[in-house]
């Protein structure tokens, strides 16, 4: 917690460093837009507006939409200046911000034009001209001084690239209040995205009001405890019972404040997975019918809704026919992701209902599922999502696909002419790590996902013809919130991650550009900043890239930042400060070992402080052979054993090299005769990933390549249950010898023991480095 009470404190600085362009006595003046997403063409002109307290906003008389469009972009105004300009109904020849909208529904395109008089926005629909509003917000500095603003005269012609431009939240695995669901609309509105995909039913809670089934909530919202840690290597739970849900009367208020800003809100009803905490409430809608408790910890669980009892079909027509009522979205998700087949594999009725309808297996069963609540909610005028798992089996005749496990579950359904939505884990599942170094970031479900990574992502892949392209409508992002007990750590998760994917979905993809997108990022953090929110300050961090070269034995290292904050750096281990070596752009050349830290300094705040220990030793780039071979997942990062470069407590970070089946046995070519005296070996120990200790290391030297003899041996101890996750160096010294060959052998753990989850199963090793001197 205390980091985030640094990054709240870390946000005050910027706005002042925003603004301070900004004299007391003159208006704030806008001379360059910069707004997220980057628009389609911003042509500018002579002259400027000037927004003061007696400039009104226009809306056609009549036109309750541009309305409350109109009110809106009232409250925008003053969040920035802090007054509330009138409204009135006018026509487009009136002076002021005038608000028009032509007929067509169906695009989202606007004009803004800026000139002495007016600002006029017109949008092909009141959709358009919404989104003219949201990059007008964007011209006007998030917190000016004085009572005016300038503006200089432009004109913006817009239009996005996709038509679907989402955000999904999990509101199941931990609960937000509806204060917090209009936050995060607000947010979806200010990046222009279109859909609220809003999570509603799980395993660990039910949070939709059903009124013909109340124990969904009653029961199904409420759960004993939550395990504490990360579910996958914790047995621990915190004792406190936990619970929420939403009435059908906040749900009607949040689907309009989402309609009010023209976003469809597309409700998640998980089946046949994901439903423990239905089959809670209502057993007999499950396989086994009894004993069914909301889940506590994090996961897959085997029990899912009985596909072989028809009970089952209208319990969920029942619920559906509420859902649709509630939500005017064409789209209803239905889930269908990470199902286990066991439960319906061992029930009578489930293996009656394949016999009877002549399916193959219990995949054809998911799908059978799938297609008869896809029949039935396509009578009712709706259509379904489902995650790329409703593929298998056979697809549902007009399902959409939501691509989650990579790209190829959206290329398989848009060859099969299904509408697709790309949402893979590897680019914008937003409950990734924002940073490599896992110990100084709040808990989160693993990976790593920087801003500058989710602005590569590129929905449409190579693959697909131009004609299957055009079935892919768009992108999400997901946040699941397993590890996001609270809305700040939401928010900490989703921004400005979600500022890089809006330009992904709105702009076009070959106005995409990161250097140019990285100015107008931070314009757009200052409006966070103006609302209050937690976001994540990664950008403004230093970023140490090492390259090690084995031509010329050295390091290369480049420090960069997002923003443009000066870098200060040491190379002797000492904490950096604003005396301390300015990096002035030009790559350091490392040949001799060093621990590096850099750091920046936001208006005199310091930032992380980022290291990297570079030990260049006897053995680096020197010719390695592998006896045996590393586990074929970290075979490619093999050079790693001998660059230089120590890894961090992150074994997926490249650094490392894992060890499943043989031990680590390298012989290095050390070139010539060389005395050495010590070995070591960096190794992890992270027994929940089921990473173990080595058991011993073995020094053997040769002259000539063939005969070796052995040095050194020590031994270790076998890793305990009570062991914490660590770096450790093994070594072993001896009297100085001179050795051409060397072979170093560090023997696995073999199995894993008795008190461990995998136990039978093989231990990793994982090595980082191997250092001689
Ligand atoms: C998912 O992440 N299970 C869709
Ligand atoms: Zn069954």
């Amino acid at each position: 917690m205390n980091r985030l009470f640094h990054q709240l404190l870390r946000c005050l600085p910027l706005m002042a460093m925003v603004f301070a362009c900004s004299s007391d006595k003159d208006a704030t003046s806008i001379q360059k837009a910069e707004i997220v997403p980057q628009p389609k063409s911003i042509q500018y002109q002579e002259g400027k507006f000037v927004l003061n307290q007696d400039t009104p906003i226009i809306y056609p008389e009549g036109d309750p939409v541009l309305e409350k469009t109109a009110e809106l972009l009232q409250g925008y105004i003053m969040g920035a200046l802090g007054f509330a300009p009138k409204i009135a109904a006018g026509t487009p020849s009136d002076d002021g911000i005038v608000l028009t909208a032509a007929n067509q529904d169906a695009s989202e395109a606007y004009e803004l034009t800026v000139s002495n008089d007016r600002i006029l926005i017109n949008g092909q629909s009141a959709k358009g001209t919404f989104y003219g509003v949201q990059s007008l917000r964007q011209l006007i500095p998030a917190k000016a001084k004085g009572n005016e603003v300038a503006i200089s005269a432009m004109q913006i012609q817009d239009s996005p690239r996709f038509s679907y431009r989402g955000m999904h939240l999990d509101v199941a695995r931990h609960f937000f209040d509806t204060d917090f669901v209009k936050t995060y609309i607000d947010l979806i509105a200010m990046h222009k995205m279109n859909t609220f995909h809003w999570h509603l039913t799980e395993d660990q809670g039910w949070r939709i009001e059903i009124k013909k089934y109340p124990k969904l909530t009653s029961v199904g919202s409420q759960r004993k405890e939550t395990v504490v840690g990360h579910a996958g290597r914790s047995n621990e739970y915190d004792g406190q019972p936990y619970g929420g849900f939403y009435t059908q009367e906040e749900i009607k208020e949040i689907v309009q404040y989402a309609q009010d800003r023209f976003i469809t809100v597309i409700p998640e009803i998980e089946l046949p997975g994901h439903s423990l905490a239905a089959l809670a409430a209502y057993p007999q809608f499950g396989c086994k019918g009894e004993h069914y408790d909301v889940a506590t910890t994090f996961g897959i669980f085997d029990e899912v809704y009985c596909a072989g009892n028809d009970s089952t079909f209208l319990f969920l027509q029942d619920v559906l026919d509420e859902v649709v009522a509630l939500f005017p979205s064409e789209y209803i998700h239905i889930g269908g992701d990470e199902c286990p087949k066991a439960s319906w594999e061992n029930c009578p009725k489930c293996q009656a209902r394949i016999n009877s309808e002549g399916l193959e297996d219990e995949h054809e069963l998911q799908s059978y599922f799938i297609r008869r609540i896809e029949k039935y909610l396509n009578s009712k005028g709706r259509q379904i999502i489902g995650w790329d798992e409703i593929l298998e089996g056979g697809l549902a005749p007009n399902a959409t696909v939501m691509s989650w496990r990579g790209m190829h579950g959206g290329i398989e359904a848009a060859r099969q002419k299904h509408d697709v939505i790309m949402t893979p884990g590897s680019h914008v599942y937003f409950d990734h790590y924002q940073s490599l170094d896992k110990e100084v970031e709040p808990l989160a479900i693993g990976g790593f996902t920087t801003v500058s990574k989710v602005y590569e992502f590129e929905p449409v892949p190579e693959e697909l013809s131009e004609e299957e392209q055009q079935y892919v409508k768009g992108a999400q992002a997901n946040v699941w919130t397993e590890y996001m007990k609270s809305s700040e750590q939401v928010e900490y998760m989703i921004l400005p991650r979600m500022a890089a994917l809006s330009e992904v979905l709105w702009s076009a993809k070959e106005d995409r550009n990161l250097e140019d997108f990285k100015p107008r990022l931070l314009h757009a953090i200052s409006y966070y900043e103006q609302m209050g929110l937690n976001y994540a300050k990664h950008i403004f961090d230093a970023e140490i890239a090492a390259s090690p070269n084995p031509e010329t034995g050295k390091v290369e290292v480049a420090l960069s930042t997002f923003s443009s904050e000066p870098i200060y750096y040491t190379l002797d281990g000492s904490e950096p400060n604003q005396q301390s070596e300015q990096y002035k752009g030009e790559k350091l050349s490392i040949d001799k070992p060093v621990t590096l830290k850099a750091t920046t300094f936001l208006n005199g705040e310091k930032g992380m402080v980022k290291s990297e220990t570079i030990q260049l030793n006897i053995a680096s780039f020197k010719p390695m052979q592998l006896l045996k071979a590393p586990s074929s997942r970290y075979e490619k990062y093999t050079p790693a054993l001998n660059d230089g470069l120590r890894g961090i407590m992150n074994f997926g970070s490249g650094a490392w090299v894992g060890f499943l089946h043989g031990d680590l046995e390298a012989v290095i070519d050390l070139k010539q005769p060389t005395e050495i005296s010590e070995v070591k070996v960096g190794t992890l120990v992270q027994a929940g990933s089921w990473i173990f200790g080595a058991r011993s290391l073995k020094v053997y030297t040769s002259d000539d390549g063939k005969a070796y003899k052995e040095v050194a041996s020590e031994t270790f101890p076998e890793t305990t249950q009570e062991q914490k996750d660590m770096i450790t160096d093994l070594t072993a010294s001896f009297d100085k010898v001179s050795a051409h060959y060397l072979k170093v052998v560090v023997e696995r753990q073999d199995k894993l023991p008795e008190w461990h989850k995998g136990s039978g199963q093989n231990a990793y090793l994982f090595v980082d480095e191997i250092i001689v001197q």
